[in-house]
């Protein structure tokens, strides 16, 4: 990418997204195009063509989609899979319809199989039983992966799907309704610290592991791909195998130790109670980042760091909600 392509941000006000747009920025890239949601609703065809005709960018990266955390995604499962292949097919159409040079799609590793080896490698993709809770949500995101590749064999575009693990920083979701795990605790510890409660509930046993990582990490790391060499980027492009690269830290840990972290941050002495009533989600999840290191990519920023930086960047949101303030 030139510092004057025309460079699309979908969903540029999402946590992915303005991590991205903020990357972009810092790196000298001038020429952004982002529209919110009000300005153009992505599940619109005519409204997406139309914004592709007038703004030709050059290169897309998709970070819009219905994100949820298990909550939210076991309630709303039409949704999930309604509004996800609509914004995938109106962008990946266009792209190519416009000749976009580079398109980055937004995968997630909550959509390798459930009980797949860890760590999870990319060629796991599609070798076993998806997770129940998030399934509409799954098989849309591989539906999206699946376009990259087929558009990559027959088009000879230039797709390539990232496929993050969990993530966290600033703008995340604090709505404990739809919220993913850290970004829950966070809030519930703190309220729990203001309220000067003993306690805070956790859901499940605790025991369950996932890897973290930092949103600033991965919107290095989008954009450190998007500008490899073009043999480099090919070489990703393999028409054997789905077009992807994992992203993440190679690091997890159990929710308990996440908790805990997240209670020494905020600095918070009380007890951790595990609510066993509430799903667990996937046993582990761990990434193999051996392809996005061999590449020449680290993730930097460690747990507890990350946590104190989303921590900052959200207290004033924290303490509006806890004085009853909604979304
Ligand atoms: N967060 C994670 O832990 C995680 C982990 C792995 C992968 N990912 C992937 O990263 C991508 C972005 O996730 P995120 O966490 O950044 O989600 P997010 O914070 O919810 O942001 C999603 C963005 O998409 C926009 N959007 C959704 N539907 C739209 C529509 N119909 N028209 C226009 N804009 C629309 C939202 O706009 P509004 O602001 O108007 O709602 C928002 O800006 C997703 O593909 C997700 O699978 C996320």
């Amino acid at each position: 990418m030139n510092r004057d392509s025309r460079i699309y941000v979908a969903g540029h006000r999402g946590l992915v997204g303005s991590a991205i747009s903020r990357e972009l920025t810092l790196a000298g890239y001038t020429n952004l195009i982002t529209y919110t949601r009000a300005q153009l609703d992505l599940k619109d065809a005519t409204a997406v063509r139309d914004m592709f005709k007038l703004e030709r960018p050059e290169y897309v990266f998709m970070a819009a989609a219905k994100v949820g955390g298990i909550l939210a995604n076991n309630t709303y499962p039409a949704d999930f899979i309604r509004d996800n292949l609509a914004i995938e097919l109106n962008i990946i159409e266009q792209s190519r319809r416009f000749d976009v040079q580079r398109l980055l799609f937004l995968g997630s590793s909550c959509i390798y199989p459930r009980l797949c080896p860890q760590p999870i490698r990319e060629e796991y993709l599609l070798t076993g039983e998806l997770e129940s809770t998030n399934r509409s949500y799954a098989i849309a995101k591989i539906a999206g992966i699946e376009m990259c590749w087929s558009y990559n064999r027959q088009y000879g575009t230039q797709y390539l799907a990232a496929m993050p693990t969990n993530l966290y920083g600033p703008g995340d979701n604090f709505d404990l309704k739809s919220s993913h795990v850290l970004p829950a605790l966070i809030r519930k510890v703190f309220e729990a610290k203001s309220a000067n409660n003993r306690n805070v509930e956790v859901w499940g046993t605790g025991t369950v592991r996932r890897e973290m990582l930092y949103s600033e990490d991965l919107a290095e790391a989008c954009v450190f791909v998007m500008n490899l060499p073009e043999q480099t980027f090919q070489s990703l492009l393999n028409t054997e195998h789905p077009p992807l690269v994992n992203i993440g830290t190679g690091i997890d840990v159990t929710i308990r130790e996440l908790a805990e972290r997240v209670c020494r941050v905020l600095e918070f002495e009380g007890e951790l109670v595990f609510d066993l009533s509430k799903p667990d989600g996937t046993p582990r999840k761990l990434l193999d980042v051996s392809r996005i290191h061999g590449l020449g990519w680290h993730a930097k920023t460690d747990l507890s760091e990350g946590i104190s930086k989303t921590y900052q960047a959200a207290r004033e949101q924290l303490v509006h909600l806890g004085q009853g303030g909604g979304y």
